[in-house]
C-alpha cells in the first residue's frame, strides 16, 4: 500500500515538474498578450470622467469643441463617449486614410437607438450597417433615384418652384421678406414633388418632418451609455420618438396606397415612390424590396435632402449680404447671362463660374453636416501609425479640415475667388473639402442638391437687389440641429431689378 502511494506521489512530482515549462510558457504568453493590449499604440486621448468619458466636453457645438481639442491632442484623437470609443479625424491626411486607404474597413455605421426606430430598423441607406443590404439600396439610389438622368427629369419641378418663390417675393412689394421661411418651403416643395408626386405644405406635415429631423439629429443617452437608457425614457425622448414613428408610418402608408391605386393612370412624371414601386414589382434588382424598405428609403431622401439643401442656401444669402462686393460680382454674372429673360434656367448655370465658386465657399465655411454622419470600423486597422480597434465610431471633422490654416489661405474669410482658378471641388476627391463626405458612404444626392442651390441663388440675385431690413449687420450665429443652421432667420427687402 505504502509502496503504491509513494509510486503515485513520485509520478505526480514527475508530472508537475515536467509540466512546469509549459505552465511558465502559458503565463508568459498571457502576460505578453495583456501587456501588448495595454501597449497598443492608440491615438492621444484627452482625460475622461468615469461613466460619461468625454461627453461633457462636446458642448452645444461639437465641431468647434473638437477642433479646439485637436489643437492639443492632434489630428487623430481617441475619445470615449459614454462607453463608446470614438475616433476623431481633423486633418486632410487622417480623413484620406479613413475614407480612401481604409474606406472598406470604415464603411459601416454605428447602430443608434433613435435612427433605428425611425428608419424601420435601419432599412434606409444612410444609417444601414455595411453589408449586402446596404450595397443593394445604395445602388438603387445611385442608379435609379438620384442618377444624372433622373435628376434632369425633374427640371420642370425645380424651375416651377423657383418661379413660384420669385412671385411670392415680388408680391411682398416693399415689405419685409422672410427669406429663410421661403427657402424652407421651396426645398420642401421640391423634394415632396420629386419624391411623392405632389406638394404637402400643410402645417401638420411640416411639423411632423421638423420633429423627425430634430429627433434624428438629437443625442440619445442610451446609444452611448446603455446602462442609462432609462434617462431617455424619463426625459420623454422615447415617447416622442414612438409618437413620430407612428405618425410617419401612417403618412407613408397613405402615400404608398395612393400610388398603388393610381397605377395605370397617366401621370405627368414618374416620382421616386413610383420608381421604387416599379423596382419592387418587376424584381429588377434581384432582391425583394419590401414595403418597409421603400418607406425607410423615402424618409432618408427627405431627412438627408431637405435641411442640408435649405441650410446651404440660407448661409449663401447670409454671406452675400455680409459681402457686398461678392454679391455685386455674382449679380453682374447673373445679369449678363440672364440678359432680360424672365428667369435663369438650368442650361445657363454651366456658364456661371462665380456662382459655382460662391457655393463651394459656402459649403467650405458652413459645412451643413460638420462631422458628416458617423462611420464605424469593422476590423482592427492602423491609421497614421496608430492602432484602431474594430467597432470604433469615427467622426470626420470636415468643418475643421475646411478651415485648416495649413491648407487654406485666410481660412476664416469668405473669398469665393479662391475657387476660380482651382481644381478643388466637393465631389469627394479633394480631402480638404468634404461637405458631402467621400468614398463608399459618400452622399449620392450631390447633383440633386447642387442644381437646386445654383438655380435658386442665381435667380434670387438676378431678379432682386436684396438688402438687410433695419439691421446694422447680420447675426451669423449658428445652432446645432440635424444640420448646423443659422440661428436667426434672414429678413430682407427685395427690390426687383
Ligand atoms: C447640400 C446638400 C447636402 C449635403 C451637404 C449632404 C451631405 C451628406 C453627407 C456629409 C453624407 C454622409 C457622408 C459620409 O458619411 O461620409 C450624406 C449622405 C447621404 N445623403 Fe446627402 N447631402 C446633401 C443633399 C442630399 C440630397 C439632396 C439627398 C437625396 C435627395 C441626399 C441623400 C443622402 C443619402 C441617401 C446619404 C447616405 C449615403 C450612405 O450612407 O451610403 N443628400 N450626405
Amino acid at each position: 500500500m505504502i509502496e503504491h502511494i509513494s509510486i503515485m506521489s513520485f509520478t505526480l512530482q514527475v508530472l508537475i515538474f515536467s509540466s512546469l515549462p509549459f505552465i511558465f510558457a502559458l503565463l508568459a504568453l498571457k502576460s505578453y498578450l495583456s501587456s501588448s493590449k495595454h501597449h497598443k499604440n492608440l491615438p492621444p486621448s484627452p482625460p475622461k470622467l468615469p461613466l460619461i468619458g468625454n461627453l461633457h466636453q462636446l458642448g452645444s457645438s461639437p465641431h468647434r469643441a473638437l477642433q479646439a481639442m485637436a489643437q492639443t491632442y492632434g489630428p487623430l484623437m481617441l475619445l470615449r463617449l459614454g462607453s463608446v470609443p470614438v475616433l476623431v479625424a481633423s486633418s486632410v491626411e487622417a480623413a484620406r486614410e479613413i475614407m480612401k486607404t481604409h474606406d472598406l474597413i470604415f464603411a459601416s455605421r454605428p447602430s443608434l437607438n433613435i435612427p433605428s426606430k425611425i428608419f424601420y430598423g435601419l432599412k434606409d441607406i444612410g444609417f444601414a450597417q455595411y453589408g449586402e443590404y446596404w450595397r443593394q439600396v445604395k445602388s438603387i439610389a445611385v442608379l435609379h433615384l438620384l442618377s444624372n438622368k433622373r435628376v434632369q427629369s425633374y427640371r420642370q419641378v425645380r424651375e416651377e418652384e423657383v418661379d413660384l418663390m420669385m412671385k411670392k417675393i415680388q408680391k411682398a412689394d416693399e415689405s419685409v421678406v422672410n427669406l429663410s421661411e421661403l427657402l424652407v418651403s421651396l426645398t420642401n416643395n421640391v423634394i415632396c414633388r420629386v419624391a411623392l408626386g405632389k406638394r404637402y405644405d400643410g402645417r401638420k406635415f411640416k411639423e411632423l418632418f421638423a420633429r423627425t429631423g430634430a429627433l434624428v439629429g438629437c443625442f440619445s443617452v442610451g446609444s452611448y451609455i446603455p446602462s442609462l437608457r432609462w434617462v431617455d425614457r424619463l426625459s420623454g425622448l422615447e415617447r416622442k420618438t414612438d409618437e413620430v414613428v407612428k405618425e410617419l408610418d401612417e403618412f407613408l402608408e397613405g402615400v404608398i396606397d395612393e400610388h398603388v391605386s393610381k397605377k395605370g393612370e397617366r401621370v405627368e412624371y414618374e416620382d421616386l415612390v413610383d420608381v421604387l414601386l416599379d423596382i419592387q414589382r418587376d424584381n429588377r434588382t434581384g432582391f425583394k424590396l419590401q414595403k418597409d424598405m421603400i418607406k425607410a428609403i423615402i424618409l432618408d431622401l427627405f431627412i438627408g435632402g431637405t435641411d442640408t439643401t435649405f441650410t446651404s442656401l440660407e448661409w449663401a444669402i447670409a454671406e452675400l449680404l455680409q459681402h457686398p462686393r461678392a454679391m455685386k460680382e455674382l449679380q453682374q454674372e447673373a445679369r449678363k447671362i440672364g440678359q432680360g429673360k424672365s428667369m435663369i434656367v438650368e442650361e445657363d448655370l454651366e456658364k456661371m463660374p462665380y456662382l459655382k465658386a460662391v457655393l463651394k465657399e459656402v459649403l467650405r465655411l458652413h459645412t451643413p453636416l460638420p462631422l458628416l454622419v458617423p462611420h464605424e470600423s469593422t476590423q482592427d486597422v492602423k491609421v497614421l501609425g496608430y492602432d484602431i480597434p474594430s467597432g470604433t465610431q469615427v467622426y470626420i471633422n470636415a468643418w475643421a479640415i475646411a478651415r485648416d490654416p495649413s491648407k487654406w489661405e485666410a481660412p476664416e474669410n469668405f473669398i469665393p475667388e479662391r475657387f476660380l482658378n482651382s481644381s478643388i471641388d466637393y465631389k469627394g476627391f479633394h480631402f480638404e473639402l468634404l461637405p458631402f463626405g467621400a468614398g463608399r458612404r459618400g452622399c449620392p444626392g450631390i447633383q440633386f442638391a447642387v442644381v437646386v442651390n445654383e438655380l435658386v441663388l442665381a435667380n434670387l440675385v438676378y431678379k432682386f437687389d436684396l438688402a438687410l431690413m433695419g439691421q446694422e449687420g447680420l447675426d451669423m450665429s449658428e445652432i446645432n440641429g440635424l444640420t448646423v443652421h443659422k440661428k436667426c432667420p434672414i429678413l430682407v427687402s427685395a427690390n426687383p431689378y
